[in-house]
């Protein structure tokens, strides 16, 4: 045995928890992702998708989907920045752009290598990259990529913002990075006191609109519009791989922040370019979101209905304020098995333990989406207390 799988062989905690019967990950789905799914040729409540417009089976986004493979054939072949760019992929970076309300937007492979090529590239040795503790990991590793400086500041403390840009040199950059809806626990950054503090300290802000988008703000604009703020934000990240029902991502800001991502962003440059297939399907997944107020509406419904019930049955669900339920557990062991409980139950809902969490902090999370009806949330809501009750968690 080599000695990278001599070390790696005494990496067994996925097996300690398949020992326990318990593992929770790679489900297999055996049809489309709604609100029901088929397991094992079983049906399953699906409350675990980011699919929060309900689009993902969408006759027209597949309709739209087939005609670009069609048309355009089964990939690109080649980096945006060579000969991977098609007139999808403009016509959709405009759309985007005017969507969110910028001037310009760049169309990515997925919502990760956003972050990861944005963030990476923007600022130099001298500059600094500020983001809150619970920020995603494509956030965290776009800092860790980049030479700047980089501070941490607890989540959503904003005296504790304020403590890291005392820190920095006034002449420097200063960027901070949020999500507008944090991923795990479903609150949403405090954007207003943030772009008190980029004016106070001239700074310069980037919100992760990945779960706000198409939740929030004007037929679902994101949390920036939703608070007034869109143009106090200097960069607009997005991803297709929720409500826009496909996979790719974008970023959006002025003319000079674009034509600098254009052509130093290496994930943009160096790795090929979405496939037409997903980005007609996101076009046309935005082209519904904005032409169906309705899905808002019905989404806003579902959710409103499934924290009342939660909150009413008991459950600790912190200080979310979105379409992202976090029922908490506090313990790692009883969250895989509160999880698996669910799913015999009929529940699909996805655990979520360090690093995705601090370690006391673990849960379970139930995410909702335009198309749950109150029928199958009244049902996750009495299997899961079921659940939470057997195991003493409520
Ligand atoms: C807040 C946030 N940002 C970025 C991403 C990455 O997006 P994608 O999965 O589309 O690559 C995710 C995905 O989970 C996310 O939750």
């Amino acid at each position: 045995m080599g000695l990278l799988q001599e070390k790696l062989a005494k990496y067994n905690l996925p097996q300690q928890f398949m020992a326990k019967g318990v593992y929770p990950y790679f489900r297999e789905i055996e049809g489309k992702q709604g609100t029901e799914v088929e397991m094992g040729g079983h049906k399953v409540l699906m409350f675990g998708s980011n699919a929060y417009t309900g689009l993902t089976g969408d006759e027209r986004v597949i309709e739209a989907g087939i005609n670009a493979m069609h048309k355009y054939g089964s990939g690109c072949a080649g980096s945006r920045f060579l000969n991977g760019t098609l007139d999808l992929h403009v016509q959709l970076e405009k759309e985007l752009a005017a969507f969110v309300g910028k001037d310009e937007a760049l169309c990515f492979s997925t919502g990760f290598t956003v972050n990861s090529g944005v963030i990476s590239c923007l600022t130099d040795r001298n500059d600094y990259i500020i983001c809150d503790d619970r920020d995603h990991a494509s956030i965290v590793d776009g800092r860790r990529l980049s030479f700047s400086q980089q501070l941490k500041y607890k989540h959503n403390d904003m005296a504790d913002l304020e403590k890291q840009l005392q820190k920095c040199n006034p002449d420097s950059v200063k960027l901070i990075v949020v999500d507008g809806v944090f991923s795990m626990e479903g609150d949403l950054a405090n954007l207003p006191e943030i772009v008190r503090l980029k004016h106070k300290y001239n700074a310069t802000i980037m919100v992760d609109e990945a779960h706000g988008l198409g939740v929030f703000g004007k037929q679902g604009r994101g949390v920036c519009d939703h608070f007034g703020l869109t143009d106090e934000i200097d960069l607009i990240m997005g991803t297709f791989s929720k409500s826009l029902a496909s996979i790719g991502g974008f970023i959006a800001a002025d003319e000079s922040i674009i034509n600098w991502l254009r052509h130093n962003a290496r994930t943009y440059i160096f790795s090929a370019s979405n496939t037409p297939a997903a980005t007609a399907a996101a076009l046309e997944a935005l082209h519904i979101i904005q032409n169906e107020p309705e899905r808002l509406e019905a989404l806003w419904e579902a959710t409103n209905y499934a924290l009342k019930c939660f909150r009413e049955a008991g459950f600790e669900i912190g200080a979310t304020e979105s379409p992202i339920i976090p029922l908490y557990v506090r313990d790692t062991d009883k969250t895989f098995m509160v999880t698996k409980l669910a799913f015999d139950e009929g529940v699909f809902i996805n655990p979520v333990i360090p690093p995705a969490c601090a370690p006391q902090d673990t849960l379970v999370r139930v995410a909702l989406m335009a198309t749950h009806t109150k029928e199958q949330i009244d049902s996750a809501v009495e299997k899961l207390t079921k659940a939470f009750k057997t195991l003493d968690i409520l």
